[in-house]
């Protein structure tokens, strides 16, 4: 390496200096953090950093959870502390917390960073320990908590409903897919290609060439018999939106606007079919797709089976204080 390419060699204080200066614009977003590793909360991005032997950075060996804070209270929070739990458990991880004091943290992350209105995301780790894939060389498992501001849907994605593609990235199969692991290289090769197709979303295939999910969504029909239907839960990770939408159609069935829910396998030829095409997922709540690949569906405009399940989904953030821990009371 020529002498002009040889990094200088950086005491504390100024290693301290340059990570306090480097430009991050998007960092404006990060409103705290906790660490295990540190023992505490930070406001500052700049300290906002997790260990590079920490087996989550370079083996993707760790779980986590994205939940939001609505108007000082995080919906569905135990729901999502029970995914976090069962991820861990499957990945032999061990939390260092209980669902109860990872809430009560949750709550304190929230509260540090200010906003009524904000995501909080957890992530817990194999923890620092070599570099290896041996998990067995981490003593100890971290655990980091982040809030940071929450980037909505424009509303006309509601109004006119999105563009949705269908992947040819290989969905995650199997266990894989039911545990929210920091593994999300085909999630994230997801998005890219919606992202260079034009499409605001995309749908993966599972093995057996079923439609499964999106990237950071599930994904659902109203067929014409007035059904809707949900992918089996083999290849896919189950998202807390669409249970809890699930749960909420009850109403819908009772009052004949939908004629049942059911799990089962659903073909790419049924979507050009579908009354209604939809997308469950925590910062979406359920949004109507109206174009498949640019081509319309569902006659091209929303339909009432998703404005409902919002309806009641966001009634359920607001009214029903049994389903959102509040962090401010
Ligand atoms: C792969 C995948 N599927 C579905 C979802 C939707 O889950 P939830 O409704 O709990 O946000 C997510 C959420 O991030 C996800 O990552």
């Amino acid at each position: 390496m020529s002498k002009e390419h040889t990094p200088p060699k950086l005491n504390d204080i100024q290693a301290m200096e340059r990570l306090k200066a480097l430009p991050r614009p998007w960092a404006s977003d990060y409103l705290a953090m906790y660490s295990n590793w540190l023992g505490g909360i930070v406001r500052d991005p700049w300290l906002m950093s997790v260990p590079i032997d920490d087996h989550l950075v370079h083996r993707g060996d760790g779980v986590f959870e994205a939940t939001k804070c609505i108007d000082g209270r995080i919906y569905l929070l135990e729901r999502h502390l029970e995914r976090l739990e069962a991820s861990a458990s499957a990945i032999h991880l061990q939390p260092p917390l209980g669902c109860r004091e990872l809430a009560e943290l949750a709550a304190a992350v929230v509260r540090a960073g200010g906003q009524r209105d904000c995501m909080l995301r957890i992530f817990l780790s194999r923890g620092p320990g070599g570099f290896t894939t041996n998990p067995f060389e981490c003593p100890a498992p971290g655990l980091y908590l982040m809030a940071s501001r929450m980037h909505p849907m424009p509303e006309g994605a509601y109004e006119q409903g999105v563009n949705l593609g269908v992947s040819s990235v290989p969905a995650k199969s199997g266990f894989f897919a039911g545990v929210k692991s920091c593994n999300y290289l085909p999630n994230v090769l997801l998005k890219r290609e919606a992202i260079t197709r034009g499409w605001d979303f995309a749908v993966c295939l599972d093995p057996e060439g079923y439609l499964a999910e999106g990237s950071t969504e599930n994904f659902g029909l109203v067929d014409q018999q007035g059904m809707l239907r949900l992918p089996p839960a083999m290849h896919i990770l189950e998202g807390t939106t669409v249970k809890r939408a699930a749960e909420l159609a009850g109403a819908l069935v009772k009052a004949g606007e939908l004629a049942g829910i059911e799990r089962g396998d659903i073909k790419v030829e049924d979507l050009g079919a579908a009354k209604e095409v939809m997308l469950f997922g925590t910062t979406l709540d359920v949004l109507p797709v109206t174009r498949i690949d640019g081509a319309a569906v569902s006659g091209g405009a929303p339909g009432p089976v998703a404005r409902e399940l919002r309806r009641l989904i966001k009634q359920d953030i607001a009214e029903n204080p049994a389903m959102s821990l509040a962090v401010w009371e």
